[in-house]
């Protein structure tokens, strides 16, 4: 069997692995569902493809039904929620209230933070036309970041200035998908940037605050954890930082100061899709010492 294959026999032709998926490896033809040949690269290996499958027909590179997915358990509880969790990027047009949001604040209130007078703020964006707005400011800007990336000067800057991890993700995460235009594109119902989602929270602070990247980042978690436990989809957004911290414009639209470090944002609306499986993640490594 080839690395990427739907078999023909059994896809019910539903599409909605095509849907899930982060990168739009897949596409749905007049009679058939097909992977990319020439998106293939961009496969993120996340396995939403075979979690959604409902006749267990996708079969996307070193992933296998019966040893990386499991069957969800029957129980209710905390692990329940952290099982069935999953980077949605695909929503129901159909707003999150106001009371929903107050209620994953409640929850990020609760989380733990390094200074008891933490310094993270939190903006809501409860408004698919204000998201709208700062789209095309975003794209934009991941254009111009494709041409810094091609450029050997600008690289080195990257790289003395955020160091050499950040260039590595750029290069190997971001870059092919620039290349690709999946930023590029944007419409009311869907975006690869914040992918058609109604809510957006973004966690910033003053750019010298202590311990504001930490805390933002437990912070997002605990909404994200707090969005699954409502019923609701989140999925964390890294690319919204990115584009805010090199745009005044941007950080105007969305009211956040210019002396801010945006940390980190959190998509959320309602899942279009559920999911029939989980999905086995393991550890890098874990050390049991005694
Ligand atoms: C720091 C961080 C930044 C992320 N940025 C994005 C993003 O910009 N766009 C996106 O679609 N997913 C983003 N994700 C989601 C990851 O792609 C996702 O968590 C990963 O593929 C695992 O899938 P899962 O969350 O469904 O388990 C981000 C996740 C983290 C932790």
């Amino acid at each position: 069997m080839p690395d990427f294959y739907i078999n023909p026999e059994t896809c019910s032709k539903c599409g909605n692995c095509v849907e899930v998926c982060p990168a739009l490896v897949l596409k749905k033809s007049e009679n058939k569902i097909e992977f990319k040949d020439d998106f293939l690269h961009l496969c993120l290996g996340c396995g939403q493809c075979m979690a959604v499958c409902n006749t267990k027909s996708v079969f996307a590179k070193g992933l296998k039904y019966e040893k990386d997915f499991f069957e969800f358990s029957d129980s209710n509880d905390f692990f329940s929620i952290v099982e069935h969790r999953r980077s949605v990027r695909r929503f129901k047009p159909k707003p999150v209230s106001k009371e929903e949001i107050e209620k994953i604040l409640f929850a990020v209130s609760q989380a733990s933070h390094g200074d008891s007078h933490h310094h993270v703020e939190v903006t809501v964006i409860n408004n698919r036309e204000k998201i709208m707005e700062a789209l095309p400011l975003m794209s934009a800007f991941f254009d111009k970041l494709g041409g810094w990336l091609h450029n050997p000067i600008m690289r080195t800057m990257i790289k003395l200035k955020k160091g050499q991890h950040t260039l590595n993700t750029l290069n190997n995460h971001l870059l092919p998908r620039i290349e690709k235009g999946i930023y590029k594109e944007y419409s009311y119902e869907y975006d690869g940037i914040t992918r058609g989602a109604h809510t957006l929270l973004i966690f910033h602070a003053h750019k010298d605050s202590e311990e504001h990247k930490e805390d933002s980042h437990i912070f997002v978690t605990f909404a994200a954890l707090a969005a699954q436990a409502l019923g609701l989809g989140a999925t964390i957004i890294g690319l919204v930082p990115a584009a805010l911290n090199k745009s005044k414009k941007l950080k105007k639209i969305f009211q956040i100061p210019e002396n801010h470090d945006v940390v980190v944002s959190l998509i959320v609306g309602y899942p279009k899709y559920k999911y029939k499986r989980g999905i086995k993640r393991e550890l890098k490594k874990v050390n049991w010492v005694s």
